[in-house]
């Protein structure tokens, strides 16, 4: 007697699926969403930074930021970065070229800049970097790096 009613209960819920087939569908959307939103929380403006700094910087400045002998400058450790915080958003986006002193060792070479970040990328890209590899430099916020791009030379 038991067994009878809990079948009749199961096809009665089933039933219901099969009258609103569309229902499959509003659930599988909803857990696409779901997920879609949960894997925007992963991508955070860290991870934005790094993923530039590996599309743009790391084929020069080496992954881990040492820079290459007396060709690249490094940007880990660097007195230069940490100095002129200010000064990063117009050579990354404008590049740069001259002689430059970085930890006691002078560079003169050519950095290109890099058009396609906007200033938001530029923002987490800075982030990343004076964060990155042991580096305890001052961080900027999407204004300092606006209005630094506003003024480049
Ligand atoms: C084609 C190689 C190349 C690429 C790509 C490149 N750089 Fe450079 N970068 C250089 C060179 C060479 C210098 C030194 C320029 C000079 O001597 O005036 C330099 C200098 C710098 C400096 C100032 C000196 C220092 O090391 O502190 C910073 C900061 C910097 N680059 C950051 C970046 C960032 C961020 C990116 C990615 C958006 C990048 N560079 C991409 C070659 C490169």
């Amino acid at each position: 007697m038991k067994k009878r009613a809990l079948l009749l209960k199961t096809g009665r819920s089933c039933g219901f699926l099969r009258a609103r087939p569309w229902l499959v569908f509003v659930g599988l959307a909803a857990v696409w969403v779901w997920a879609g939103l949960l894997g925007g929380c992963y991508d955070s403006p860290y991870q934005q930074g790094r993923d530039a700094y590996f599309d743009y910087c790391a084929n020069c400045h080496m992954e881990n930021g040492t820079g290459l002998e007396q060709l690249i400058p490094p940007l880990r450790g660097a007195d230069y970065v940490r100095d002129s915080v200010h000064r990063l958003p117009c050579i990354i986006r404008h590049g740069m070229t001259g002689k430059i002193v970085v930890n006691g060792v002078e560079y003169e070479g050519e950095m290109p800049g890099v058009k396609e970040l906007t200033d938001f990328e530029i923002t987490n890209l800075i982030n990343y970097i004076n964060t990155a590899w042991g580096n305890d430099f001052p961080t900027v916020t999407y204004d300092m790096v606006k209005k630094e791009l506003e003024k480049c030379p």
